[in-house]
């Protein structure tokens, strides 16, 4: 990462994913750092990218990127676990701000909460075929024992709300037991929706075994690096900024339940009629130039 601008603690954090999900890690964010303000986008016109090849969740990736790139943001946050598995590294060397994945953070947390060594991931279709998880563990230390498993309903089930709905316990039974089986005391939850389904999960898995929300660990991170560079925003009333590429109602009514108590407030959608879009950030509909 080459930064290049001079950014102040004020500026705000740019957030970026394929779509709802990612509020999770602003909930996460928002309570760790209550003085962030924070610019959204959810790439709803285009997720999941969870099931699209690397090549693809690149390419969006970047353009959300740009997107963002118009804010004077200060740090850069990949939300989405599978645009960090495989787009992070395209992102950083693009980006003129610190860019930070879930990945390496989930990995961290998980090391240091593991006593047996056996780590479990779950995640989408993409995360878990990248190998991210598995990769960033080696690079913390040897020895891990790390068993994976792609969860791709638990996306769908979570958006229809049915959190604790019976279907979604016997989805979790069949998706979790190899993890089960594997006897990790440790299971990172590698994907924005995931944390939703804690209870079901630890149903599943037995009280003893560590979730790990990889949004969370994030937030951990940010303050670190935050911190570190002397960017940190203090306490403060903030606003944040919401954009979508599609349906901003749906984003406003079911963002609520993963952004928790903080409020969403308005979302606006970005115009793609004129592409490419994301170079043009001031005819984004209902776009405020006093915000
Ligand atoms: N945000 C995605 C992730 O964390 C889940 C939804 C999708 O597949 O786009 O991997």
């Amino acid at each position: 990462m080459v930064s290049t601008l001079v950014k102040k603690a004020a500026d705000p954090l740019g957030v970026f994913d394929s779509g709802l999900g990612g509020l999770t890690v602003v909930r996460a964010i928002a309570h760790t750092l209550p003085g962030e303000a924070m610019v959204y986008f959810g790439d709803t016109a285009r997720l999941p990218y969870g099931n699209k090849s690397p090549r693809t969740v690149r390419r969006l990736s970047l353009e959300a990127l740009k997107f963002l790139e118009h804010f004077e943001i200060k740090a850069w946050v990949v939300a989405c676990n599978s645009a960090s598995a495989l787009a992070l590294h395209v992102l950083t060397d693009e980006a003129t701000v610190p860019v930070l994945g879930v990945v390496e953070a989930g990995a961290r947390q998980a090391v240091a909460k593991t006593r047996n060594r056996r780590i479990g991931v779950i995640g989408t279709r993409a995360t878990v075929a990248s190998h991210c998880y598995p990769a960033a563990l080696e690079r913390l230390g040897d020895g891990f024992q790390v068993t994976s498993a792609a969860c791709p309903l638990f996306v769908s089930l979570v958006e229809e709300g049915w959190v604790e709905h019976e279907v979604t316990r016997q989805v979790a039974a069949e998706y979790l037991e190899p993890v089960r089986r594997a006897g990790v005391d440790t299971l990172i939850l590698g994907c924005t929706h995931y944390p939703l389904l804690k209870k079901v999960i630890s149903d599943v898995m037995g009280n003893e075994v560590t979730l790990i929300d990889s949004g969370e660990a994030l937030a951990a991170d940010l303050l670190e690096q935050l911190t570190a560079r002397g960017l940190l925003a203090p306490k403060r009333p903030v606003e944040h900024r919401f954009f979508v590429s599609d349906q901003s109602d749906r984003f406003q009514v079911e963002g609520q339940r993963f952004l928790g108590e903080a409020v969403i407030g308005r979302v606006e959608a970005v115009d793609q009629s004129d592409l490419p879009w994301y170079d043009r950030p001031s005819r984004t509909r209902g776009h405020r130039e006093d915000a």
